[in-house]
């Protein structure tokens, strides 16, 4: 089963999670991380700031999780922009090591092709970091998505619309398609590392945790991976039916393990 870790906020979150990035990235220069957006993965980022400085990440790659399809690469929110401001810059990656989902190419049908050609000649994902939608989406696979995607167009929910309509001026700037990588996709990488904060994530990730494997809650997909770490703050853990198993099995767990 994942590996439920219940810290006291999203700093604490950041810093366990950087930690073990930032041991990857010196074990293995050329890492290939799983980049995942939203606000979810800030705090990650935020840490490795300080964590990364001293650390040569010249050679480290990236893929993105998603992509909008329908705005402008250059629009500040699409994920290729928010990729290059929150990660590349303030970590100072290499800018052309760093992919994002090719969802503005004029061949849109062939772009998660592509996509996914492009993850598999860099030998695949070794940390893939992710979040949660209120309603249970990873990645952008929305309810329905199946375990075997790959890499393709999805149509959002109206519920995602308006969870992300905080990003934008108005819900209608929203688009309603993207490019995500599929459950498939994720379920390659060798490491996963969802995080959730606040009490809004707590169904969806009681029910991706705890709850029936099934396309109906895509992160529920996490089940069927065997390396799955979940942090979370306690809003978000409040409806785990195990969580005092989960703090008792991190509060005695051997000193040797990592993440
Ligand atoms: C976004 C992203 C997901 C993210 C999720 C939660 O729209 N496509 O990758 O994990 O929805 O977003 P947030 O972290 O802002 O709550």
């Amino acid at each position: 089963m994942a590996e439920i870790v219940i810290v006291p906020d999203r700093a604490a979150a950041g810093a366990l999670v950087a930690e073990q990035i930032a041991k990857l990235v010196t074990e293995r220069p050329d890492a290939v991380l799983g980049l995942a957006t939203g606000s979810t993965p800030l705090p990650v980022y935020e840490a490795l700031r300080e964590r990364l400085a001293d650390v040569d990440v010249s050679r480290v790659r990236g893929f993105a999780l998603d992509e909008y399809v329908g705005i402008d690469p250059a629009h500040p929110e699409s994920y290729a922009s928010v990729i290059r401001r929150e990660v590349v810059e303030p970590l100072g990656l290499s800018p052309e090591l760093i992919r994002t989902p090719p969802a503005h190419d004029e061949d849109l049908a062939g772009a998660g092709a592509r996509y996914e050609a492009e993850i598999a000649a860099a030998g695949g994902i070794d940390l893939q970091i992710l979040g949660i939608g209120t309603d249970g989406h990873i990645g952008f696979n929305e309810p329905g998505s199946s375990f075997a995607s790959r890499t393709r167009i999805k149509t959002l929910t109206e519920q995602t619309r308006e969870d992300n309509a905080r990003f934008f001026d108005s819900i209608d700037d929203v688009p309603r398609h993207c490019l995500t990588q599929g459950l498939g996709t994720i379920h390659d990488a060798r490491h996963l590392v969802l995080l959730a904060f606040g009490e809004g994530k707590a169904e969806a990730l009681a029910g991706a945790v705890e709850g029936p494997v099934t396309a109906s809650l895509p992160g529920s997909a996490i089940q069927l991976h065997p390396h799955v770490t979940v942090v979370v703050d306690e809003a978000a853990a409040s409806q785990l039916r195990f969580a005092d198993y989960y703090r008792h099995a991190y509060a005695n767990k051997p000193e040797w393990q990592t993440i």
